[in-house]
């Protein structure tokens, strides 16, 4: 059977660092409430200009590299974004165009599950023969969202970029195989009021700005995020134990190690970004990704477990052995 195996992973963060310090002289707030209550020291932020597709390609650069191959042999793109440059056309159009990449590109939107979203679905079209090499990209300037006088919200983000060069391989089918061993995507639009923004470009004719239930967010994105783990888990029949390494998405240490928690996983087995990138959204597993296969923690063969949870409400998880 064709798996969809990573052949390389990067990242890019914008140069410019915001700790919780410098936030703290504009918004009410302070360095230890915002570690304390989500582990992070600081973020980075676009300089002006500087757009999601900035981020984006440079990062797809980085994974080209570290793929050792040309931008032209891609013959799909995805970027998972919920900032795109423009409402139209998909930011995955003109990352494909400075690249000089072949075949199709398009955005794809669920928020912080962003990245696991577009992940199975390049999976899919590789497996069915519709890709041969995919670049998966999760990109966000989602400072632009912020309502920097809301500090509920405003301390939690942070923008960047992360990518990852899919290619088929033939594998046997059994859970010994390298790439993606499975998907597993949710979505419950019932929860919509909880984490949104208020504008859109098909009502205020604006992006709008986050607004969240922060305790309500916690509550459901812990439980999802188990439930999603043990599916993810059962599907391959695996035991917690056999996971080497767990790629959440990074919104708030807590919630992660609830996660790590409830399936039993040392903290030594998760890897952690969020201190330094805080919630880049839908950038932030490939980001956290590129930044333990250059620190050389992930090793071919090791098997990995993403998962992410983000505004819809939206949830999923992925099986990769690397
Ligand atoms: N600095 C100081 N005080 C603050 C701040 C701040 N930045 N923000 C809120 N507070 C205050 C509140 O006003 C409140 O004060 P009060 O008790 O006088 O009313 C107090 O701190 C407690 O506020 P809570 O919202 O109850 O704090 P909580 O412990 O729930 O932590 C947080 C808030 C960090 C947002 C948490 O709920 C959370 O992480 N939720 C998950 C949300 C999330 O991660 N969203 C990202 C996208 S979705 C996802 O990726 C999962």
């Amino acid at each position: 059977m064709i798996r969809s195996v990573v052949l390389g992973c990067g990242g890019y963060l914008p140069a410019k660092i915001v700790t919780n310090d410098a936030l703290a002289k504009t918004v009410d707030t302070s360095d230890q409430w915002i570690r304390q209550r989500t582990g992070i020291k600081q973020r980075h932020i676009v300089a002006e200009g500087e757009t999601t597709s900035d981020l984006a390609v440079a990062a797809a650069k980085k994974a080209l590299a570290a793929a050792k191959i040309e931008a032209g042999v891609i013959d799909l793109i995805l970027v998972a974004t919920t900032t795109p440059d423009n409402t139209f056309p998909a930011t995955a159009a003109k990352v494909q165009a400075r690249l000089g990449a072949q075949g199709f590109a398009f955005d794809v939107q669920a928020v912080c599950s962003g990245f696991v979203y577009a992940l199975a679905v390049a999976d899919n079209f590789i497996r069915l023969g519709q890709a041969k090499k995919a670049l998966v990209i999760g990109a966000e300037a989602f400072s632009r969202l912020l309502d920097w006088n809301d500090r509920a919200t405003c301390v939690l983000f942070g923008d960047g970029a992360g990518a990852m060069v899919l290619g088929a391989a033939e594998g046997k089918g059994s859970k010994a195989d390298r790439g993606i061993l499975s998907t597993h995507l949710h979505s419950d639009g019932a929860h919509y009021e909880m984490l949104y923004t208020d504008g859109g470009p098909g009502t205020t004719g604006t992006a709008g700005h986050v607004r969240m239930e922060g305790k309500e967010v916690f509550r459901h994105a812990v439980q999802r995020l188990a439930e999603v783990a043990e599916e993810a888990l059962a599907a391959n029949h695996l035991k917690p134990e056999e996971i080497d390494w767990l790629v959440p998405h990074q919104a708030n240490s807590r919630i992660i190690d609830g996660t790590a928690r409830k399936l039993g996983l040392p903290k030594e087995k998760v890897i952690l970004t969020i201190a330094e990138h805080a919630n880049t959204s839908a950038a932030s597993i490939p980001l956290a990704l590129a930044d333990a296969a250059a620190k050389g923690l992930i090793k071919r063969g090791d098997l990995l477990l993403l998962d992410a949870m983000g505004g819809g409400f939206t949830w999923g998880a992925a099986v990769i052995r690397w």
